[in-house]
């Protein structure tokens, strides 16, 4: 991962929340918030909550006396995330990096996690971060995305994007987002940092999208690909848009489109 991927910075939270969550990110958050409420905890810490699509699923579903903080590293996706979120003051906000939570030992029942983990610059050190915060016997829930081939418009459209740019593809999809799916090795690291049950489960899901143009922004625009885009062409963005969204309709079709997305679903305790 480069330092420049964890900057979910300027517009991108609006476009990520406006297209990236209907698009990949909402079928996913579903699935964790009612694994999350099957434990009914007491006490839940989210970690990396992006614009809250988690949170938004989750919250209607813990009890009336639970407490739930809601952190990530970028003030402005999180301020996106509250903004959305209707008053309810079970919910906190709070910035916090998940390398060096800001918490005390065995304060949470349950710490959850949506696609965040293959941010970590150091992923044993972010799940001892987890594990240090969590009471005995508490879970760790979390997700990350399968590889990039099992995740088809991410796959169009860093290959259409690496026939714009042959000289230097801007690869942020391949190298982060889809850059931590070896099973072996997630449950190596949480071992080593201290789980000792891991159980994962691999989920497949359909990414549907009214035009081929929706996954085409959404990838190019509501990502760190549109900061990778911009550094290779400036005021070409939308030219780069356009090239992934012929590419898209060129192998699905000019009208509604659909394809699989794939990741582990991953419960740690
Ligand atoms: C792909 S987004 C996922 C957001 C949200 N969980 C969702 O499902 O839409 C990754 C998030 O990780 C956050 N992030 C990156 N590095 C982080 C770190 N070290 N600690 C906490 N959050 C981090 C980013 O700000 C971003 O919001």
């Amino acid at each position: 991962m480069l330092e420049a991927d964890k900057l979910f910075t300027g517009s991108i939270p609006e476009n990520y929340d406006r297209y990236m969550v209907p698009l990949i990110f909402a079928p996913f958050a579903v699935d964790l918030a009612q694994k999350a409420a099957s434990l009914s905890p007491g006490a839940v810490l989210e970690i990396a909550a992006g614009t809250g699509v988690v949170t938004r699923a989750l919250a209607p579903k813990l009890s009336s006396d639970a407490r739930c903080i809601i952190t990530d590293l970028n003030q402005s996706m999180l301020d996106y995330a509250a903004s959305q979120q209707g008053f309810d003051d079970r919910l906190e906000w709070r910035q916090a990096d998940a390398l060096k939570l800001p918490f005390e030992n065995a304060a949470f029942d349950l710490v959850c996690c949506q696609f965040g983990a293959m941010f970590f610059p150091n992923r044993i050190s972010g799940y001892r971060e987890a594990k240090r915060v969590l009471k005995p016997g508490g879970r760790f829930l979390f997700n990350v995305w399968d590889r990039i081939e099992e995740n088809v418009f991410a796959d169009d459209v860093t290959n259409a994007l690496a026939t714009i740019f042959p000289d230097d593809p801007p690869c942020f999809l391949a190298r982060t987002p889809h850059g931590y799916h070896d099973t072996a090795l997630i449950r190596a690291e949480l071992e080593e940092a201290g789980f000792s049950h891991v159980v994962i489960e691999t989920r497949a899901e359909q990414s549907r999208a009214s035009s081929p143009r929706i996954p085409a922004l959404a990838y190019c625009q509501g990502t760190v690909l549109r900061s990778e885009i911009e550094a290779r062409a400036l005021g070409k963005l939308d030219v780069a848009t356009d090239y992934a969204a012929s590419a898209i309709a060129a192998r699905h079709g000019d009208s509604e489109v659909a394809a699989k997305i794939q990741a582990h679903v991953i419960a740690a305790a």
